[in-house]
């Protein structure tokens, strides 16, 4: 660590303990971000962390929907994204209008909204989902017909799993997207000890030639397991920050170095300090909104595996 991270780092703990406040960071974040962190994970276990902290302030070092699903689950706090231009495509390529007008066509549709979205889509859905327990909660649904918002590749992941027709939004993640299948043959050829495993918002033929699809949370348990020494990652590349540096005897292959979410690297250390010396920019849901987003984040939470 550089005298410029040690100084901000120091700052930023000092800070944080007496504003009294939790530092929850993405495994996308800058590794330097996820050092300062007194809890890294993926959108589950951030939600499920932001749930039940006794802080009274959450700096959500991640993009805009989490932070806004921090607030909805914890009104009484004050939750800062320290740049508030960090959001998520993905969840922009669906607004609660439109979706809106989707479910005129469709009335009897049980609505499931990925969690990478607004938080008035959101109140517009019946449940939501994490990659982590999107099987999980279509399969606890005992609906004829499934609406799943806004990513058409995790919709279309778990329908393969579920067996369960869905009418799918064509939204898409515009980092995975771009790992493709031919890179994915290219890695198996020069490493055919390592195990493959990706994310579920990439395109359904990188999922068909891979070990397991899997949540960032997901992935480091896989890790975990006694067969598994060499393992070629298909997501993010924050994630080898962490696989790295909590398996230092195992090896990690990003698929590209270039498979880089834009808006999670927006946080620095630098703007994590600024945003608690003021206090701001605050994420805040408005109280009509968020009663309708908090029902379905709830019964997620009430159904989903532990992350
Ligand atoms: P996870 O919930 O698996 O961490 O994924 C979040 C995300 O935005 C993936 O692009
Ligand atoms: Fe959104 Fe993709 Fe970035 Fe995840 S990686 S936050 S889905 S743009």
């Amino acid at each position: 660590m550089g005298n410029r991270d040690a100084d901000l780092r120091e700052r930023i703990l000092d800070l944080g303990r007496s504003r009294g406040a939790v530092i929850l960071a993405h495994n996308y974040q800058l590794g330097e971000v996820q050092d300062i962190a007194d809890f890294v994970g993926d959108s589950l276990g951030l939600s499920q962390r932001a749930a039940k902290t006794d802080a009274g302030v959450i700096v959500f070092c991640g993009v805009h929907f989490m932070a806004e699903t921090a607030s909805i689950l914890c009104p009484d706090k004050v939750v800062l994204l320290p740049d508030v231009n960090a959001g998520c495509p993905m969840a922009n390529m669906i607004s609660a209008e439109r979706l809106r007008e989707k479910k005129k066509e469709h009335p009897q549709a049980t609505v499931v909204c990925y969690i990478n979205s607004s938080a008035e889509v959101k109140a517009e859905s019946d449940i939501c989902c994490t990659s982590a327990n999107a099987v999980a909660i279509i399969e606890s649904l005992d609906a004829e017909e499934i609406l799943f918002v806004p990513d058409q590749y995790l919709g279309h992941y778990v329908s393969t799993r579920t067996g369960k027709k869905m009418i799918l939004w064509p939204g898409f993640c515009p980092t995975h997207v771009r790992i493709t299948p031919e890179r994915i043959r290219e890695l198996r050829l020069e490493y055919p000890q390592a195990k493959l495993v990706v994310h579920p918002e990439c395109r359904p033929e990188v999922i068909a030639l891979a070990d397991a699809a899997l949540s960032t949370g997901g992935m480091c348990r896989y890790v975990q397991r006694d067969d598994v020494r060499e393992m070629i990652v298909g997501t993010e590349i924050g994630m080898i920050h962490r696989l790295r540096k909590e398996n230092p005897g195992k090896r990690f292959i990003p698929v590209s170095e270039q498979a880089i979410c834009p808006n999670m690297k927006l946080i620095t250390l630098e703007k994590v300090l600024w945003s608690l010396q003021e206090m701001s920019p605050e994420v805040k849901v408005a109280e009509r909104i968020r009663l309708g987003a908090m029902t379905a984040v709830d019964k997620m939470l009430k159904i989903g595996p532990k992350p």
